[in-house]
């Protein structure tokens, strides 16, 4: 395959890296994911990570997969293995499901990796028209709150909701971002943080407890969210913490905007509760590690829940900005998801 390269994903000498995203800030390092198993170890630890990479890290590895010689039975084998890692996110089934369909081709070599390079080009464009449409919802002097990571290391290109932005900030109408830390994993406080540094756009992190008083202080415009999956009602699945923030916003009269690629739409589920959360382990509860160390504050045998994400109703979402444009309440009620 030839070379390429992401914020986070790295083809070279048909070897696919990943940009571990437990070690940033504090280091960037490339880890090899050239097996199943190594692919879906990232995975599952959060050094692979975001909805849309998640299922493009896995479909190009199953194109350099091919190419080194696998058949096609044990290229549907692993392609089922990478297709459990992620329950939650239905980008990962949604790629996989095309990648299934260039696999079932008879020369299913050079189809794997067109539809790989494909689905890569593809996350770039919709990133882009998102962040096109969603921007021209932000009105100057904004003050916009975050939560996650939903930037350039969860995707191939600009982002979703950070993409919106950043592409906002461009056009000189983004005063602050307010970026939740969000526990359990800080991939705001780790992640948002960094990039919006990066790119050179004014945030402050906060804890996730501290948004209501900011809101009610008259503090935040607007809150901009990723997805995981878009039931076809218009409920939405997204990093443990979003659904708290939605009420927050619907209490404070705060336009809430869930910015997403068509690639998020689930048409086979109805609502929200058939969105599978997946549940973590308790360590990321009653500790944290990182790059920056390891350290346990809860008493050893403490009980812990720990779901990585929850569902937002439709009734508390202002938007849903996706790459065709912005869905409003009234269209989603009226099936456009359906
Ligand atoms: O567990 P994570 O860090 O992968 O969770 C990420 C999110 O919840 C994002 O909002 C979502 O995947 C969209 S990323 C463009």
């Amino acid at each position: 395959m030839q070379t390429l390269q992401t914020t986070s994903l790295w083809v070279r000498d048909n070897q696919l890296f990943i940009l571990d995203q437990q070690a940033l800030p504090q280091a960037s390092r490339w880890l090899d994911a050239n097996s199943v198993e190594a692919l879906v170890g990232h995975i599952h630890a959060l050094r692979v990570r975001g909805a849309p990479l998640i299922g493009l890290s896995a479909s190009l590895l199953l194109a350099l997969l091919a190419e080194r010689g696998l058949n096609r039975d044990a290229l549907l084998n692993a392609l089922e293995t990478l297709r459990a890692s992620r329950p939650t996110a239905v980008n990962l089934m949604n790629n996989l499901d095309r990648m299934k369909l260039a696999l079932a081709q008879e020369d299913f070599v050079p189809a794997l990796v067109a539809e790989a390079l494909r689905l890569i080009e593809e996350d770039k464009q919709l990133c882009e028209r998102i962040a096109i449409a969603g921007s021209q919802l932000v009105k100057p002097g904004s003050r916009l709150l975050t939560h996650c990571n939903t930037g350039g290391l969860a995707t191939a290109g600009v982002g979703t909701a950070l993409g919106v932005i950043n592409f906002a900030h461009q056009q000189g109408n983004v005063a602050n971002v307010w970026v939740d830390e969000t526990r359990p994993l800080l991939q705001g406080g780790r992640l948002t943080a960094w990039e919006l540094g990066e790119l050179g756009v004014p945030y402050q992190l906060i804890t996730d407890s501290m948004a209501a008083s900011l809101m009610a202080k008259g503090q935040v415009d607007a809150v901009w969210v990723g997805a995981d999956r878009i039931a076809t009602n218009g409920d939405v699945a997204n990093k443990i913490g979003t659904y708290s923030l939605a009420v927050l916003a619907k209490f404070h009269g705060i336009p809430f905007y869930v910015a997403a690629p068509q690639t998020t739409l689930d048409p086979n589920c109805p609502n929200g509760e058939a969105i599978p959360i997946e549940q973590r382990a308790a360590a990321e509860v009653t500790g944290v590690a990182g790059s920056f160390g390891e350290v346990q504050w809860a008493p050893e045998n403490a009980r812990v829940y720990n779901p990585a994400f929850d569902v937002t109703p439709a009734a508390l979402i202002s938007g849903w900005v996706l790459d065709i444009g912005v869905v409003t309440p009234e269209e989603v009620a009226a099936g456009k998801f359906a």
